[in-house]
């Protein structure tokens, strides 16, 4: 869809659609009063006929307002003045444009980003709100041979602000909306794909398809032979199960001054885990197609790094594979060799998350990182801990740590910090190799962590494990595109130009 900001008097605007809110109870927010005098109280006594009263998520459509220029207008309700914070009104953009793409109307001038929310600037209300616009908007039918399409879809939609001083920062945050919700897009469809599809080889040429074009990206894929010699014993073990190839993506984004330190992204790019030989039940096994969702929101954060043009050196690194049972597949009890020198018995086969992810890890040392962060659908056990709203966070850097709570928190996208205490270490021992790939029943997201902090010694680290946040099950299965919109302000915030 396209998007864009104005500003004026909403009562002479020529659109499809004027969208106007209404708090409860039946208070009118400034656009609608000005529309209201204009039409000589045509608003008031509609509210004050019990037609609505301003409740969240009402929504009222107009036809023939008189004195203004609009062909409808769509009366929404926003809740209390009070509530209205920066959640309520993604959620009241996420229902107007849901209506808007199924009416008739395909462009519309929408009034509400310049209301007071009492936890956001200007900027993030128009940034979010496009965010929000296109989540709404979202739909993977690429894959159904009779994808129903609207008759008359939203084509336009124009964020109307009051005060023309703030349209050079509206017009910023717009574009970086798009930018973000791009980036959540393309990490969704990669999601969605299905594992005969979207194999390594997939992933790769998309992150290859993105190089193409822009000269400040650099894509370049390592095969099986070059990861040998490297000594990626580790990522290599996995995949020996599948007949499809390994892939190790590195997308480079030069925004910023030659010689300053990357952030390096390395996100878990596993096609499809069965669980190898420790095989995963049947059910809802289809949902490991899911497990390249950290790979995904890494080259969605890429293409979002390279479309806001940030001025800032970023790294993306996504080791994609499958896990599937075969008989050259790692078996328990065996042995590996990882890059960095340190042994492993892969005790579980499953636990193939943390295996591709250690090599990645010691590979990217070599970029000097001015800090790393690595994304994963990691285990189940962070979905037992924390549910579906929120990643789990560990880190071996305090300052690391709290940038990313914080990035999250500001982009509605949160994460929760999980220690990473010594005292768990030891559920890794194992008795025939340096550590074992698993740590036992207990505080599965610690000890999955605690095997990663072995690899990032000399690097400030943070680890998210986003099992419960990546995807959604039952009738609403489906990629959620998280945790681009945290990596991207975490992005933001480094070259402060967030607000
Ligand atoms: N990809 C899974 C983690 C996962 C499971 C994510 C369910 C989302 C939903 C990972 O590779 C895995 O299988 N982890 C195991 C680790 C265990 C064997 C120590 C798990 O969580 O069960
Ligand atoms: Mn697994
Ligand atoms: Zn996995």
């Amino acid at each position: 869809m396209e998007y864009s900001i104005k500003s004026g008097d909403p009562t002479k605007q020529r659109t499809a659609c004027l969208v106007i809110g209404v708090h409860s109870r039946r208070q009118l927010t400034p656009p609608a009063k000005l529309i209201d005098k204009a039409s000589k109280g045509y608003l008031s006594q509609l509210l004050k006929r019990g037609e609505m009263d301003g409740d969240a998520g009402q929504q009222l459509m107009l036809f023939d307002v008189p004195g203004i220029q609009a062909e409808r207008l769509l009366l929404v309700g926003l809740g209390k003045a009070r509530e209205f914070d920066l959640k309520a009104y993604r959620k009241t953009i996420s229902g107007v444009v849901k209506t808007l793409d199924k009416g008739q109307a395909s462009n519309a001038i929408c009034c509400l980003s310049d209301l007071t929310l009492n936890d956001a600037s200007l900027y993030q209300a128009v940034r979010d709100g496009v965010i929000a616009a296109e989540e709404a908007l979202y739909h993977f039918d690429q894959l159904k041979s009779d994808a129903k399409k609207n008759p008359r879809p939203l084509k336009r939609l124009t964020l109307f602000l009051n005060d023309r001083r703030y349209t050079k920062k509206a017009q910023r945050a717009l574009a970086h909306g798009q930018a973000i919700a791009n980036g959540m897009t393309l990490a969704k469809d990669l999601a969605n794909l299905p594992g005969n599809i979207c194999t390594p080889s997939h992933l790769a040429a998309q992150a290859q398809k993105l190089g193409r074009g822009n000269t400040k990206l650099k894509v370049q894929i390592l095969e099986e032979r070059r990861m040998e010699a490297l000594g990626m014993g580790a990522l290599l073990s996995v995949s020996r199960g599948s007949r499809q190839p390994a892939k190790l993506i590195i997308i480079e984004y030069k925004g910023g001054k030659s010689g300053s330190k990357p952030v390096v992204l390395v996100g878990k790019g596993l096609t499809f885990d069965a669980g190898g030989i420790s095989l995963k039940p049947a059910a809802a096994m289809d949902e490991m197609k899911y497990d390249m969702c950290g790979g995904a929101s890494v080259i969605g954060t890429l293409q979002a790094c390279a479309e806001m043009e940030l001025p800032l050196n970023v790294i993306g690194v996504v080791p994609a594979s499958e896990n599937l049972p075969d008989g050259d597949a790692n078996k328990p009890g065996d042995i590996v060799t990882s890059m960095s020198g340190q042994t492993i018995e892969v005790l579980n086969t499953d636990a193939e998350g943390r295996l591709i992810l250690c090599d990645a890890l010691t590979y990217c040392e070599r970029f000097k990182p001015a800090v790393i962060i690595d994304i994963a659908t990691l285990t189940g056990a962070c979905i037992v801990a924390l549910g579906k709203h929120t990643s789990g966070l560990l880190a071996n850097n305090d300052a690391l740590a709290d940038e990313v709570l914080a990035a999250g928190t500001h982009s509605g996208d949160r994460a929760w910090r999980l220690p990473l205490w010594d005292d768990y270490q030891p559920q890794l021992d194992s008795n025939f190799a340096d550590m074992a790939n698993i740590g036992g029943k207990e505080a599965g997201t610690i000890t999955a962590a605690c095997f990663l902090s072995r690899f990032t010694k000399k690097l400030k680290w943070a680890h998210l494990d986003i099992a419960g946040t990546a995807w959604l099950s039952g009738a609403k299965k489906g990629a959620t595109g998280r945790p681009v919109p945290l990596l991207s302000q975490f992005l933001l915030n480094r070259c402060k130009l967030s607000d």
